[in-house]
Order: C-alpha cells, then sequence, then structure tokens
C-alpha cells in the first residue's frame, strides 16, 4: 500500500529478497528491538501471508517462541471445519509455557478450525531416551505427520539467546561458542557461513524433512537479530521471511 511504499519497504523486500534468493520477503515498519509493539505487525503481516496460501486438509508445522507466537494470535478465527493440522515442530522451551510449539499449535488449530496433535517431550533429554520414544506409536505417528507437512512456520532466534532459554550448561555455551554459533532455527545451531555447528537432541523434524516442506515461512525481527537470519538463510536459501525494517536494513547493510 500506499505508506508502505512511501517508507521504501518494497525496495527493501526486493532486495532481501535477491540477497538470499528468497521466494518472497515482507518488511513490516520499525524495530522491534526499539518498540516491543513491532513483533505484533510481524505476526500480522504473517498472518495474512498464510491465510493467502492456506487450503483445506493442509497440514502446518509450528515451532516455538514469541514471533511465531505473534502469529498465532493475529490469525482471524474461522468458523468451519478446515480439515487443517497443526503440529508442533518442537520441544517446550525454558519455562515460559505461551511460547512453547504446543501451546501455539493449539491456538493455531483453534483459529484456523481445524485440530492439533500434542508431543509431550521434554527438550533437554538424553540422545537413548530421545530415541526409545521417538518409537512410541502415538508419538511416532505425529512425526510422520510432520514430515508431511505443507507449511512450516518458524522463528529464528541469537544462539546466544537460545542457549540462556534452553538452559544449557555454561560449558556447552563456551563450546558452541567456539565453534562461532550465531542462530538457532527448529534445534538447529549455525554458524555465520550458514553451517550447521549444533543439532539439539530433541528434534523431531530433521533438517533433510525440513528442506521437503514445500512452503517454509521465516518470522524474525529486530536487528539484533540481523546475523543470525543471515546465517539461517545461508544455510537453506529457501522460502518466505517475514520481518522489520530494523532487521531488514541491517541484513542489506552486512551483506
Ligand atoms: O528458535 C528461535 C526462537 O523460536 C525465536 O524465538 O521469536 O521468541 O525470538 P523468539
Amino acid at each position: 500500500d500506499f505508506t508502505h511504499e512511501l517508507k521504501g519497504l518494497n525496495e527493501l523486500e526486493d532486495r532481501l529478497q535477491e540477497i538470499f534468493d528468497l521466494e518472497r520477503a515482507i518488511v513490516v515498519p520499525g524495530d522491534v528491538d526499539e518498540d516491543p509493539l513491532v513483533l505484533k505487525d510481524i505476526g500480522k503481516a504473517a498472518a495474512r501471508f498464510l491465510e493467502s496460501i492456506i487450503t483445506r486438509g493442509n497440514i502446518i508445522a509450528v515451532t516455538g517462541g514469541s514471533t511465531v507466537g505473534a502469529v498465532a494470535n493475529a490469525l482471524s478465527p474461522i468458523n468451519d471445519n478446515t480439515d487443517i493440522v497443526v503440529l508442533p515442530a518442537r520441544g517446550g522451551m525454558g519455562r515460559n509455557v505461551e511460547h512453547q510449539s504446543n501451546v501455539i499449535a493449539s491456538i493455531f488449530a483453534k483459529k484456523l478450525g481445524g485440530q492439533y496433535r500434542l508431543l509431550h517431550i521434554p527438550d533437554q533429554l538424553r540422545a537413548e531416551s530421545m530415541e526409545t520414544l521417538l518409537n512410541e506409536p502415538d508419538i511416532k505417528s505425529v512425526i510422520d505427520n510432520l514430515k508431511n507437512a505443507d507449511i512450516l512456520i518458524y522463528g529464528i532466534g541469537r544462539a546466544q539467546d537460545m542457549m540462556q532459554r534452553r538452559n544449557f550448561t555454561p560449558q556447552q555455551q563456551r563450546d558452541l561458542e567456539r565453534r562461532g554459533a550465531v542462530a538457532e532455527a527448529f534445534g538447529y545451531f549455525f554458524n555465520a557461513k550458514g553451517e550447521i555447528v549444533y543439532a539439539c537432541n530433541s528434534i523431531w523434524l530433521k533438517m533433510d524433512n525440513l528442506k521437503r516442506i514445500p512452503k517454509v515461512i521465516a518470522v524474525a525481527g529486530g536487528r539484533q537479530k540481523a546475523q543470525a537470519i543471515m546465517a539461517v538463510f545461508k544455510h537453506w536459501r529457501k522460502g518466505i521471511l517475514v520481518t522489520d525494517e530494523g532487521a531488514a536494513r541491517e541484513i542489506i547493510r552486512l551483506a
């Protein structure tokens, strides 16, 4: 629209699309680091985009975090059975229940007139325990559905923040810093080149499966997340990015 053009946001979107070879970039005005209300606008923009591509019977996978939470809150309720199934793509995160992907999946499903499945798996399991759980029939069926997701909506975090949120030990944090981790998304940590430097035990959707999902929508804003966003898109140059002006300008400056 007019204000969008006036602020040069279209140009920012075009630049981002070029830099990462994106299917689509959407930039909202402002910077979430300076004004927390911008998070709502990122949520609204992503919700409108999602509503424009969603069809009956879709399987939608969602990760956790406040930004994906903002998308859930911004969705307009559909009072109809849409046969949409919403699945959590990630485990719980720290103590903030409303930012867990299970909870976010349930809000998405209620808004979209669909159903949700929950995965009750703690985040910091040892690899062996995880292996056992993944073979439980109930859990296996959700994971198999996840692999068939049509749409994934995910957040991107700065490695430092995510290590703290996920209660990594100081030793683990130092180790990941040494490996150059700058970003986290869907349980993977990436260095600035976009290489995976660490994968959490609690990953249900492995990178191969993630890469097969036809529509992937990243939601992340704030100038401070620029480097993290770049790292993730260096890894897979795929999909749609919904961000804010603060992150967009910083990405373009650094690129
Ligand atoms: O994996 C990254 C997180 O989902 C980002 O969380 O949206 O609360 O910053 P956030």
